[in-house]
């Protein structure tokens, strides 16, 4: 078993996410690789405890992300920071040889991920991968392999979204998210967007154009001390796009929707496939439930709701029959990315994290959707 001795830059909700995932690393059977934490990151040295306490291989708590990149024991970072850092900390783990975890959106905006990806080409040894867990759940595990299968058939309309309810309370406070100079224009769409956006492009179904309708739906918001204050970043956005389905050459409609003010949506991600043979859909709602509609000319149009258990990608000691949930689907895609690192290829085609070419694809879409959404305009991506 090869250890990978990894640092965490940012211990908020995520790296703590990445931690858990790390520490129940036996929950995995089939690995020949395991993380383990070594140092750790925070401007918030109140957040060392959590980690210091469950982790006692970690050598460096700091608040200087420098010290840590200066350490030549840490191989690998996870680094989980607020949008405006990505730039600056994500060409500084490349330019220091780390391979890196980064989380999207991958740079606040275009130009920030242009220069991310710049710093990529120029260290072509360095392994750099995004997250978004959501395809290592079992029944969209099944529908990438319902496409490699070709068993759509001529693709009529593919639908991929993320919902929340979250800001749906006026009296929520604001938070780093919903501040433009920190989450960026892209508002939603950077918050959430890479997640609706991995599976099709997976799929090799990148948008050609899109029409989108963004919304700033609470305008203001109390801040942690009460005061009201402006609120400024896109709530939600639906994108309709034109993409091609690569068997047939076709163009079909694909529509892409990140909203953080979706009624009844607590944490909602779903993907339809429809085609002329088959059809297949999934939501985080029912996350166990996958339906599926196979069409053979003439005959009866029947939906298939299959309950899939614990049968995701990296095999592990829960039964098969057992529910799998995000945090399973957390380290699923830390075994996605240790397994790619060290054996040069993702174990399958949908069981590989984003890469940076699909991420900077998704700043192509998420910029033009500004741009269509300020001209009222269809635009090019
Ligand atoms: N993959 C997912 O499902 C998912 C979910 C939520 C957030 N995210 C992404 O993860 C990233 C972090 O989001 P989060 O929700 O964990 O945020 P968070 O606010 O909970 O954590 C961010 C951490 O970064 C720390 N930080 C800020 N400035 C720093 C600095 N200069 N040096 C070191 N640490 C610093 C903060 O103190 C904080 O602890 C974002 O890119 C976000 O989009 C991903």
């Amino acid at each position: 078993m090869r250890t990978v001795k990894v640092g965490v830059i940012g211990l908020g909700l995520m790296g703590r996410e990445f931690g858990s995932a790390a520490a129940r690393w036996c929950h995995l059977t089939n690995m020949n690789v395991r993380p383990e934490i070594v140092a750790v990151c925070d401007a918030n040295e109140g957040l060392f405890g959590w980690f210091e306490d469950n982790f006692p291989t970690i050598k460096t708590a700091t608040t200087d992300y420098k010290q840590m990149l200066a350490d030549p024991e840490v191989e690998v970072v996870y680094c989980a920071v607020p949008h405006n850092l990505h730039e600056q900390f994500y060409t500084d783990i490349i330019k220091a040889g780390k391979h890196l975890m980064g989380e999207k959106p991958f740079g606040i905006d275009k130009p920030a991920n242009d220069a991310i990806m710049k710093c990529i080409e120029e260290h072509p040894d360095v392994f750099v991968r995004c997250t978004s867990h959501f395809p290592f759940f079992p029944p969209m595990q099944r529908i990438g392999q319902m496409i490699e299968d070709k068993a759509f058939g001529q693709i009529i309309e593919v639908n991929s979204g993320f919902l929340h309810a979250s800001d749906l309370n006026p009296d929520k406070p604001i938070n780093w998210k919903r501040i433009l100079k920190i989450n960026g224009k892209y508002g939603c769409m950077g918050d959430l967007g890479m997640h609706p956006c991995h599976m099709p492009f997976r799929a090799g179904w990148f948008p050609k154009s899109v029409r989108a309708v963004l919304s700033n739906i609470m305008k203001q918001r109390p801040d942690k001390d009460g005061n009201i204050v402006p609120c400024e970043t896109w709530d939600n956005a639906t994108l309709l796009c034109d993409a091609i389905d690569g068997n047939t050459g076709e163009p079909f409609p694909l529509t892409i929707k990140t909203q953080r003010i979706a009624p009844g949506e607590t944490d909602t991600w779903y993907f339809e496939v429809k085609g002329t043979k088959g059809c297949a859909r999934w939501s985080a709602k029912n996350p166990r439930r996958l339906e599926i509609l196979e069409y053979t000319g003439g005959s009866l149009q029947a939906w298939q709701q299959i309950d899939m258990g614990w049968t995701p990608a990296f095999g592990g000691i829960t039964g098969g029959i057992f529910e799998f949930g995000f945090s399973d689907a957390i380290q699923q895609l830390w075994a996605a990315f240790l397994y790619e690192l060290t054996e040069g290829k993702p174990k399958s085609r949908f069981a590989g994290c984003v890469t940076p070419e699909e991420v900077a694809y998704s700043h192509r879409l998420f910029t033009a959707a500004l741009k269509s959404q300020q001209n009222t305009t269809t635009e090019m991506v």
